[in-house]
């Protein structure tokens, strides 16, 4: 994550196309390949590269939609900012409820996906983690809880708290490390490929290829750190889109060689007793177990990486809603000595660490894949309407081909919202009957808008 400074000053101008790229594939690469590849797998069989590439191009089209809309508002910050400054208070309720889904849930689910890195590292040492305590007790009842995961999400907390961040240079040696054991994979597993392992190719057919490019979504999400680095780009016209381009495009070549390796390492159905570290599972197929260490080590650091930025963002929005006024006025409290707003960290932090210790992974992320779904269809309506009721807005960064763009990535990720589970609409929408009950009860009684304008009135 960049550095950024408070509100309303200007930043700095200092990042190029190269920089947002690396930025983007920072935030990126984690959970989405390490682990959910395995369940993809499952609901997709060897065809699971061309479900990155449909994921991958609805996270394209939503990405211009979502740099134009960032680059509206003069200010580093959210899309909930973007959506308070142009669209009103209860759009942006709207997307900051739902981006909660988004970033909280998905700490969650990559502290999931680095407990089970963690556990293979751990056993490469000969230490296993007594059962119990190694997964949600939601999988099969044989387990408490995922101790590593509550874990990791309290020394996040703990880092943001101190106002720990994470800087350009770290952010780079993260990317380095992860491509570097993604590289060594392809390296070393391309000798062990069974090309009979990718027949049939596409086992559960198209519908299947639907299915898991709407749970592999996850693996794209991150993507939206690059275009909310407007600000602080020396040319965004230019580099926005070139930086949003060379991120989505690495990512997916690295995405698809990787999974197409998998499948034709290991028949696909083995993955289901080695979710938690499929990779790994991959590569202790091969018998190359020095590599079964490196690769878990540098996955299970380049996830720290991730959980970081997505909890940081998480902070920042409901430290924003706060300050609005349609949260908790305690939530926006900052630490004397730190200058950090540790109430909402320790608060959202536990709650996050909860989820992971308690919920399995598969649940977590297809709620963040819908939660994140809706919010791009949002924004790209919200693009649609801004464009014909102010056209003359400022916009450093314009959306090419509209209506064809927003149009296609509203299309794209219903498509992808509706080859999700059942289950996860009914928790979505009773998180959304919940957020409106909290809005009417809470946040419009609240909110510094309606206090001003009362106050105006009176
Ligand atoms: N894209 C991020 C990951 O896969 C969220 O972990």
């Amino acid at each position: 994550m960049i550095q950024t400074t408070q509100q309303g000053t200007t930043l700095r101008k200092e990042l190029n196309a190269v920089d947002l790229a690396m930025l983007g594939v920072g935030a990126i690469i984690g959970t989405g390949i390490f682990v959910l590849t395995g369940l993809g797998s499952l609901v997709t069989g060897p065809a699971l590269p061309l479900s990155f590439i449909i994921a991958g191009f609805t996270c394209l089209l939503a990405a211009f939609t979502y740099a134009e809309f960032a680059s509206l508002v003069p200010v580093s910050g959210s899309t909930y900012t973007y959506s308070y400054a142009t669209l009103g208070e209860f759009f942006a309720w709207v997307i900051g409820w739902d981006l909660i889904l988004e970033y909280l849930l998905a700490v969650s689910s990559v502290s999931v996906g680095w407990s089970g890195y963690f556990q293979s590292l751990l056993a490469g040492f000969g230490i296993q983690i007594p059962h119990v305590l190694t997964q949600s007790p939601l999988i099969d009842g044989t387990s408490i809880m995922n101790l590593p995961a509550f874990l990791i999400i309290l020394f996040i907390t703990w880092l943001l708290s101190i106002g720990v961040k994470e800087s350009k240079r770290v952010n780079n040696i993260m990317v380095l490390i992860k491509v570097a054991v993604i590289l060594l994979f392809i390296l070393v597993g391309a000798f062990y490929v069974k090309p009979e392992n990718w027949t049939p190719f596409m086992p559960f057919g198209i519908k299947g290829v639907f299915q898991g490019a709407a749970l592999i979504f996850f693996a794209y999400l991150g993507f939206d750190a690059v275009s909310t680095a407007a600000e602080e780009t020396k040319n965004p016209a230019k580099d926005l889109p070139k930086g949003i381009l060379w991120s989505l495009g690495v990512v997916t070549l690295l995405y698809m060689v990787v999974s197409a390796l998998m499948t034709g390492i290991v028949p696909f159905q083995q993955f289901e007793k080695h979710a938690d570290a499929p990779v790994a599972y991959a590569i202790s197929i091969t018998g190359q177990d020095w590599l079964v260490g490196i690769v878990s080590l540098g996955a299970a650091i380049g996830m720290i990486t991730v959980m970081l930025v997505m909890l940081y963002g998480q902070i920042r929005i409901i430290f924003a809603m706060s300050r609005d006024g349609l949260m908790p006025k305690f939530l926006s409290k900052v630490h004397k000595k730190y200058r950090t707003p540790y109430v909402s960290t320790w608060t959202l932090g536990l709650i996050a660490a909860f989820l992971g210790a308690f919920v399995p992974l598969d649940q977590l992320a297809e709620l963040v894949n819908l939660g994140t779904l809706a919010a791009f269809v949002l924004i790209s309506v919200a693009v649609i309407v801004l464009r014909y009721k102010q056209p003359d807005l400022p916009r450093k960064f314009k959306t090419p081909l509209v209506l064809y763009v927003p149009v296609l990535a509203i299309i794209f990720c219903c498509v992808l919202a509706f080859n999700l589970e059942v289950m996860t609409w009914v928790r979505f929408l009773i998180w959304f009957a919940v957020g409106l009950l909290f809005y009417l009860v809470y946040g419009y009684e609240h909110s510094n808008l309606r206090k001003k304008s009362n106050s105006n009135s009176e």
